[in-house]
């Protein structure tokens, strides 16, 4: 399916945008794994979310019910996306959780092997969880997700005792769970998910475990954990949680997730559109692209309302927006931003100047080659871009109007629809029906906020 964006219009409004996908990743872990209820609000009907939950189904015959029930009624997505909108429009349709647990302990060896789909945080955090489980297991994913790197976290999980295979460095990735025994780690790569994946083995095992970070990521499980009632402290960058903690079950309302509000806040900005994104998770390890957006023109304010399990939570608003200038995004910031580069690069086309992404390579094993398919987009939407050794550079020459290709990837289908709203004619974006992965909804949503975009087979 492609998308076709007609130039124009407005992204305007107060709006809602489905739960974010790397809380609900570890909200459902935590209640599978936690003796007794659990009840979550605002999961997301995302693929990558069904597969966490679909896989936890298999290995936890108390949580079983509850998981397959909410993926069977978790709204679905075939008619234009509709079904998964609230009747009036403004958020997305709520299918509440309520989830049994047994602890780490009672979960069973699965009969077949476990589908992350396209998920890699679904197969890291997974592979840290069961590495500390009495089972085996094999973890598999799809074309893209079998070709991301693995060896990062089955290195530091057979360090803690773990048998852990993996296919050339990739999936199929086979775990022997056992019990295990807390490490110092440092992670050569900023990585959210590998260092959740640790914190997540570590809780379960023996001792100390420590997760050094080269540079600050998402801190998502330590917020959780910590909420949890664990033992966690975050000094210098470096993580450690004491093991053998086991809670029992929780209650959460998932906040909205602030890296599918980036495309919206982007889509105002380009319009000039007057919006507001309610509920949204204000975590700040999430929302230092809204630096970047400052830096390039454009004002947001936040304002933190409550706190769900250690994550704050609020409105985004755009506030105001001058002329596009171009930035540089340096390496350090690189990790922070991680997943709202397309939609910055692609912001960037509309600036004056040369906006540059320094040392971007983690791009290449993300859900696609993202370097090289933003390169390749914003050329085949008539703009300008380039990759100098692992350095991006996009020209701020506006965008003709063209073509771009998704390459299967969400948040690269997003980030084209999204900038083609300030192109000079008609654009199409093909691979939009991938925005499932992570923002099921988000064509219509566009729609009712005034932008002319339409869906074609
Ligand atoms: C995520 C961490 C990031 C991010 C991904 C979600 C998480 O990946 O790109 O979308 O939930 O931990 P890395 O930590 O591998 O960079």
């Amino acid at each position: 399916m492609r998308a076709r964006v007609t130039p124009g219009g407005s992204v305007r409004g107060v709006v809602r945008v489905p739960g974010d996908k790397s809380i609900a990743h570890r909200w459902l872990i935590f209640s599978a794994t936690a003796e007794g209820t659990s009840r979550l609000v605002g999961l997301p009907p995302s693929l990558d979310v069904r597969s966490t939950a679909s896989c936890l189904a298999q290995v936890s015959t108390a949580a079983r019910p509850a998981l397959e029930a909410w993926s069977r009624n978790a709204p679905r997505d075939e008619e234009g996306h509709r079904s998964t909108w609230n009747d009036e429009g403004s958020g997305p349709v709520e299918t509440p959780l309520e989830v049994e647990g047994e602890g780490r302990a009672g979960l069973l060896e699965p009969r077949r092997a476990l589908d992350c789909g396209n998920s890699g945080t679904s197969m890291r955090l997974l592979a840290g969880t069961l590495a500390a489980a009495p089972l085996r297991s094999e973890l598999v994913g799809d074309e893209s997700l079998s070709r991301r790197p693995m060896e990062r976290v089955a290195a530091p999980l057979r360090a803690m005792g773990a048998i852990v295979r993996t296919t050339d460095g990739h999936a199929p990735i086979e775990i022997h769970g056992r019990e295990l025994q807390g490490v110092d780690h440092w992670l050569a790569v900023p990585t959210a998910q590998v260092k959740g994946a640790l914190l997540l083995a570590g809780v379960a095992a023996r001792g100390t475990t420590t997760v050094r970070e080269p540079a600050p990521t998402r801190d998502h499980t330590e917020r959780a954990l910590g909420s949890l009632g664990a033992t966690i402290r975050t000094v210098d960058g470096a993580v450690s949680v004491e093991g053998g903690f086991q809670h029992g079950g929780f209650e959460g309302r998932v906040p909205g997730d602030v890296s599918s509000a980036a495309f919206l806040v982007a889509a105002a900005a380009l319009t000039g559109s007057d919006l507001t994104v309610i509920g949204v998770g204000l975590n700040p390890t999430r929302l230092h692209f809204l630096e970047v957006l400052q830096r390039m023109g454009v004002r947001t304010e936040t304002r933190v309302q409550r706190d769900e399990l250690g994550e704050p939570v609020g409105d985004l608003r755009v506030a105001a927006s001058s002329e596009l200038r171009g930035t540089e995004v340096t390496a350090a910031e690189l990790p922070l931003v991680i997943d709202e580069v397309p939609v910055l690069a692609l912001l960037a086309t509309h600036a004056t100047g040369e906006t540059w992404f320094v040392d971007a390579a983690e791009l290449r094993v993300k859900e696609s080659d993202r370097l090289a398919g933003i390169a390749d987009g914003i050329l085949g939407l008539g703009g300008h871009a380039g990759i100098e050794g692992s350095d991006l550079v996009v020209a701020g020459s506006g965008l003709a109007g063209g073509r771009a290709d998704a390459r299967g990837d969400h948040r690269m289908a997003m980030a084209f629809a999204v900038a083609s709203l300030a192109a000079e004619a008609p654009c199409d974006v093909a691979g939009i029906e991938t925005v499932d992965v992570s923002f099921p909804g988000f064509v219509p949503l566009l729609r009712s906020l005034g932008a002319d975009v339409e869906v074609v087979q």
